[in-house]
């Protein structure tokens, strides 16, 4: 594959044929199925400071750095074990077997607060999976997440570029400890999901083929991406958005480089455009992600301005979502979705 090419061709035969093939290469490995996976947003405390995400731990502040006024201050919130395991009862009547519980890196969610979440929701749902997103953790950590039996962890790389990642962050976050990470959770036994937004601040040609290597290389159980939006009291707040459609040609081509990769339609994508998650499967995707956090703190988890289904309930977003995936002659299963090899 002349990865050079389909990056940059203008095209639109050549794009089209990128497509047909990477959805060719998904049904033979996973059929005309898409999974879904319940999103639970668990807190929006976050110790770190991402320039680009809307709940840096700045966020409370103003860009000069002194206190906002108390209305313009980002509400912080954390929902309690029982807030989560309501969350999943609704999920599962509703057909989910793959909960996600993602957060900011929250000192609160200390490990033993996290296994037993994990360990009450595989006693209460023993057919479920679940898949954890809390940031960076040390190796003894994920090990005992793992025991307590969480079966996969996402971890966006967010670039495969060194001298990138040190311009989306600040000085006290390390490439290499990202990496690291990535490696323990392999080696842990999870199945492991990276990604990256496209569009960040300072992407370029070369760095978005580090993460396409990265991703051929190290094989990530699952690939996140989705455009880069500017996030309100962010340093790149006033940034330009990541382009729908390079996130649809890089869907495709990481499931040509990757043909057994899950790969979400993520949400950012949603928000970005109105079809954009279909169009996403129409690229080679499979996985799609609705949220089931409680209706009053979703516009909370604010990692990026205007994001999708701030207002709905569960209940609706999963609805809306079964229909447009039928409505394009996919099926849904009732399924935990695994990878397969
Ligand atoms: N635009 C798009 N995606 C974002 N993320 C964080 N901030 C933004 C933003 N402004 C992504 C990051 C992170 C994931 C949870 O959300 O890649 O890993």
């Amino acid at each position: 594959m002349d990865i050079d090419h389909l990056l940059t061709t203008s095209d639109p035969v050549a794009v089209d044929a990128l497509k047909a093939e990477a959805c060719r290469l998904r049904d033979a490995v996973y059929g005309r199925r898409v999974f879904m996976r319940g999103l639970i947003e668990i807190s929006n405390h976050c110790r770190n400071n991402c320039l680009y995400c809307g709940i840096r731990r700045d966020a409370d502040r103003d860009p000069q750095g002194a206190n906002c006024p108390p209305g313009r201050r980002l509400r912080r919130y954390r929902l309690t074990p029982q807030q989560i395991l309501d969350c999943c009862r609704t999920g599962y009547a509703l057909g989910f077997r793959t909960f996600v519980l993602q957060g900011g890196e929250d000192a609160w969610f200390t490990d033993e607060v996290v296994c037993g979440i994990v360990e009450a929701i595989k006693r209460q749902y023993p057919d479920c999976a679940v898949t954890l997103s809390l940031g960076e953790r040390g190796r003894e950590s994920f090990r005992r997440l793992r025991d307590a039996g969480a079966d996969r962890y996402l971890l966006r790389h967010e670039t495969a570029d060194a001298a990138h990642y040190a311009f989306l962050h600040p000085a006290e976050m390390s490439f290499d400890h990202r990496m690291q990470c990535l490696r323990d959770l392999r080696d842990l036994g999870f199945q492991v999901g990276a990604g990256f937004m496209v569009g960040s601040p300072g992407q370029s040609l070369a760095t978005l083929k580090k993460d396409l290597r990265f991703i051929e290389d190290f094989k990530p159980e699952m690939v996140g991406i989705g455009p880069f939006i500017p996030a309100a009291g962010t340093p790149f707040e006033n940034e330009r958005a990541g382009s729908v459609e390079l996130t649809l040609r890089l869907l495709a081509i990481i499931r040509v480089l990757h043909p057994s990769v899950l790969l979400p339609a993520t949400s950012a994508l949603g928000t970005m455009h109105p079809r954009g998650r279909e169009q996403a499967i129409a690229a080679g995707a499979n996985v799609v992600m609705p949220n089931l956090s409680p209706q009053d703190t979703r516009a909370l988890y604010s990692i990026y301005n205007n994001k999708l289904s701030t207002g709905s309930e569960a209940a609706e977003s999963a609805a809306d979502i079964r229909l447009r995936m039928k409505a394009i002659g996919m099926d849904v299963p009732t399924d935990r979705g695994d990878y397969r090899k």
